[in-house]
């Protein structure tokens, strides 16, 4: 049994101590930490069976007992924390993105890589059934070659705009998921990106100095062509949808929905909207992630998302952004060199 500590126990905090709580069997929470930590937060911690609520994340990490911690704080505090939680000798999930900028997320890399500790990047939606089933026919072939990539990735509703002032913009809070999956699907790195955003939703997002809508196309190293869509407002709910197109077929995913139930009637054929946000949508891919890195610490294995695949969505996001603001094609390896990378 692997005890755990979770530092920050906001929206997604949470979702990870129900999930583990009722899904993981190898992981034990014995901790949380926040310092906003109130009545609420310690009531919802004694349901959940924790023994120890703390407002101070060093309590988690000076604890012997504790081998792994769960940040899941807000982005600023993910490197610098990830750095502390290493060297005070844990295995570390991270929620994503590590940071947003490449130097901190270096100096992460490279105190993993001499520490010999488990470190995971929480990209969720590598565990999710249907992006998974894709995943799984384009590694067997049954696709034949790449040739397109298209994800419809758009949020149900805009986030307060407190959030997307400190977000770091859309590319680094909600495109940089839709990233890692055309890296995960192709199992190719993306060469060159040219990407278009507009404000639609809010006005005050643009205000922001954001955009909320945005359609990016990628060249991709092995030839293919991946077109990400997203839009922060889909009156609808959330839609997750993705296809790989390539010389011997294609494969598809559309978005899950509570049933499967069709309304036929004299005014038409009506479905079930899809579930309504990600905390529906893929609460069995958040246990499956931490299920995952339990698995690499118990028995010694490298994590599924290592610290690298934190690294290259935030280069193809700095290359969206660049694109975004110069109307033009940006290269990685453009993104790269001024990294000295
Ligand atoms: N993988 C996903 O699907 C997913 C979904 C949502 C959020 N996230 C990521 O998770 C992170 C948190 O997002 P959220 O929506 O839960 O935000 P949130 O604002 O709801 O929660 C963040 C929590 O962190 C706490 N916190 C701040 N500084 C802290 C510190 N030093 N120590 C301990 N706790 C601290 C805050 O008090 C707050 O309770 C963000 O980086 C976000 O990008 C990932």
């Amino acid at each position: 049994m692997i005890n755990i500590g979770i530092i920050g126990i906001g929206r997604i905090g949470r979702v990870h101590g129900e999930s583990i709580t009722k899904f993981v069997k190898n992981a034990k929470i014995k901790a949380v930490a926040d310092p906003f930590l109130n009545e609420d937060g310690k009531k919802w911690a004694a349901s959940l069976g924790i023994e120890n609520t703390y407002t101070d994340y060093k309590k988690i990490l000076a604890d012997k007992d504790i081998s792994a911690v769960l940040i899941c704080a807000s982005t600023d505090t993910h490197a610098p924390i990830s750095i502390e939680a290493i060297n005070a000798g844990k295995h570390v999930f991270c929620e994503k993105p590590i940071d947003h900028s490449v130097k901190k997320i270096e100096e992460v890399m490279d105190i993993v890589k001499r520490s010999g500790l488990k470190y995971q990047v929480g990209f969720n939606r590598r565990f999710d059934h249907n992006f998974k089933a894709i995943k799984d026919a384009v590694d067997a072939g049954k696709i034949g070659k790449q040739q397109i990539i298209k994800i419809t990735s758009r949020d149900p509703e805009a986030p307060p705009i407190e959030y997307v002032k400190v977000s770091g913009g859309i590319f680094f809070d909600m495109t940089i998921h839709d990233f890692d999956m055309v890296r995960y699907l192709s199992g190719s790195e993306v060469d060159e990106v040219f990407a278009v955003g507009s404000v639609t939703v809010d006005p005050e997002i643009g205000k922001a100095g954001d955009i909320d809508t945005a359609v990016i196309t990628m060249k991709l190293a092995n030839g293919a062509t991946a077109v990400i869509d997203n839009c922060r407002k889909a009156v609808y709910g959330y839609d997750q949808r993705a296809e790989v197109f390539g010389t011997k077929g294609s494969i598809a995913i559309g978005n899950d929905s509570n049933s499967s139930a069709v309304l036929s009637n004299e005014s038409g054929v009506t479905g079930e909207k899809p579930m309504y946000f990600f905390l529906q949508r893929y609460m069995m891919a958040y246990a499956a992630e931490i299920n995952s890195f339990i698995d690499a610490i118990i028995n010694d294995k490298p994590t599924a998302v290592n610290a690298n695949d934190g690294l290259q969505p935030v280069l193809i996001g700095l290359a969206a952004k660049k694109s975004v603001d110069e109307n033009r094609p940006v290269t990685i390896a453009e993104i790269k060199k001024s990294f000295d990378l």
